[in-house]
């Protein structure tokens, strides 16, 4: 008889597993759905009774308000969320490793070995295994060997690779309405009746032709196809952007006639201080490792200059402040607006912010932060991490964290807008102005200003994609 899915466990209750799951239990009211995680805190956030989630995601607290205690349950106790599904969805961390083979280039698969292997510890009757994470080529194929190697009781596993393609910010959406679903398998008889019991539970709510079944490598692979090819066109028009600076050209009018393209296309050609986020850098890195493990070293070359290039977009816009400063910032207030990697989320991975921040602080900087998301102690602890050298006090002398972006600009010498929040676009800027020291210097890295109107109250303002005469 075809599989039944009525019983989903998820480990990893992170920015993945959460949403993600949260809404196949809201769009599946007949499935149990149990997240499980190791991290006590995360878990308690999650079941909060004001509903204070771990992750902030417009549209995902009204979610977890609908299904939560319904169909949808959150706990520390893996092994009985293990036990009682009939599908697991392994969706843990998979940092970038940070020693050891392919230190800094491969994933770091130690989470997802440990997932994997308390599953077949525990399991007293089949499984299918969903593979959520993103994770280099074959990490289905390792999984798959982990599993049958400590087997009990004649237990099955069928392992499918489903990889999200949700971006932050807008995940609810995202989740709600998905351009596709994507489920490899082998394709084999069991394999397939898996991916079929799957596909099932998504054909609630998505049409039938957006869920694509394919092969376990194939699946795999595009995730990191698709990341990479998306980080391809933002370093690409970055790439541009220091063309235009130079020459007069303007990004914004470049990019949206290089989009109008039909074969090209509008979106994604946003030039920026250089993109962030916790998978763009990590699976370009990782299709990097695996070019070169698979002996295609021109290939690396290629993906290796994507992540290259958005380094030097980081790198050109903080000296572009400096340069622009009278060459020094020693001791000189910078306001830095925005600390996320994008605006509507409160993740900070990979975030450009972090690297201005680093080189400001370097240049003996005083820097004043405003985020409207990201927790204070959040920010502390990513600086501290990106400046390893400096004692924690140093870095607490040269930085100061703001409550509003008006607080953040006031007797500043700079405004350097690193994160697009909305609420940047209604800066009263008359205010800012009276009150910083002069001349007043904006610097847009997100092409959020009307640079004309700010140049008439008087700032002298730079944009990423335009020369100083704008
Ligand atoms: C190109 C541009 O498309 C056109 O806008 C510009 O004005 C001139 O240059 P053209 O070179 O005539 O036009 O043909 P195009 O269809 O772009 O193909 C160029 C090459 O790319 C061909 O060799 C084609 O076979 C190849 N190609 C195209 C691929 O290999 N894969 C593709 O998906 C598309
Ligand atoms: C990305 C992919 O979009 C998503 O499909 C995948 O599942 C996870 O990785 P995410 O990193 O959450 O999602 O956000 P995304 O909107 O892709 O933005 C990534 C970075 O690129 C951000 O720093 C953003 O500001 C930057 N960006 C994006 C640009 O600089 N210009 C653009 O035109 C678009
Ligand atoms: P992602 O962005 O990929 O969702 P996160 O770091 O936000 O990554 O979430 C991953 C979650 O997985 C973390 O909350 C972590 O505690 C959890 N986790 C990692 N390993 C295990 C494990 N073996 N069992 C249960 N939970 C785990």
């Amino acid at each position: 008889a075809p599989i039944k899915v009525t019983k989903i466990c998820c480990i990893g209750a992170g920015y993945v597993g959460g949403p993600t799951c949260a809404v196949i239990a809201l769009r599946c009211p007949h499935i149990t759905v149990t997240i499980v995680d190791l991290n006590q805190d995360r878990v308690d956030a999650w079941n909060s009774e004001d509903f204070k989630l771990p992750i902030y995601e417009p549209g995902l607290e009204d979610v977890v308000r609908q299904a939560r205690g319904r169909n949808l349950f959150f706990s520390t106790d893996v092994d009985k969320g293990i036990k009682e599904a009939d599908l697991i969805f392994v969706s843990v961390n998979t940092p970038t490793k940070k020693t050891g083979v392919g230190a800094g280039f491969g994933a770091d698969l130690h989470y997802v070995e440990l997932a994997t292997r308390r599953i077949a510890a525990v399991a007293d009757s089949s499984k299918i295994v969903v593979e959520k994470s993103t994770v280099p080529c074959r990490t289905a194929e390792s999984m798959r060997t982990i599993l049958e190697a400590n087997s009990k009781n004649h237990c099955r596993f069928d392992i499918l690779s489903n990889p999200e393609f949700l971006a932050e910010g807008t995940a609810i959406s995202d989740l709600f309405k998905p351009d596709r679903v994507l489920i490899g398998s082998l394709q084999t008889e069991e394999g397939l009746e898996a991916c079929r019991a799957l596909a099932d539970v998504y054909a609630n709510w998505v049409p039938q032709e957006r869920i694509l079944t394919v092969g376990l490598w194939s699946s795999e692979l595009s995730k990191l196809a698709a990341n990479a090819m998306l980080a391809q066109r933002i370093s690409s028009i970055n790439a541009l952007s220091a063309i235009c600076e130079a020459t007069g050209a303007n990004i914004d009018e470049v990019a949206h006639a290089v989009g109008c393209d039909s074969r090209v296309g509008p979106k994604f050609l946003k030039a920026s201080v250089g993109f962030g986020g916790s998978c763009f850098q990590k699976d370009i890195l990782n299709l990097v490792y695996l070019s070169e493990s698979l002996h295609l070293p021109e290939v690396a070359a290629y993906w290796r200059q994507v992540v290259e290039m958005n380094e030097y977009q980081k790198r050109r816009f903080s000296k572009r402040v400096v340069d622009t400063l009278f060459n020094t910032i020693t001791g000189k207030r910078i306001a830095v607006l925005g600390f996320a990697f994008k605006a509507d989320t409160g993740d900070t991975r990979e975030s450009a912010s972090i690297t201005l921040i680093r080189d400001f602080v370097a240049e003996r900087a005083n820097v004043h932060v405003y985020d409207p998301k990201v927790e204070e102690e959040q920010i502390w602890m990513d600086l501290t991490e990106a400046m390893p050298q400096l004692p924690a006090e140093t870095i607490k002398k040269q930085v100061t964290l703001c409550s509003s972006a008006l607080e953040a600009c006031k007797d500043a010498e700079a405004v350097v807008i690193a994160t697009e929040w909305k609420e940047f676009t209604l800066i009263d800027w008359e205010t800012v102005y009276a009150n910083m020291k002069k001349p007043a210097f904006v610097f847009d890295g997100r092409l959020l200003v009307d640079a004309k109107k700010l140049k008439e109250i008087g700032f002298k303002v730079t944009v990423i994609g335009r020369g100083n005469g704008l």
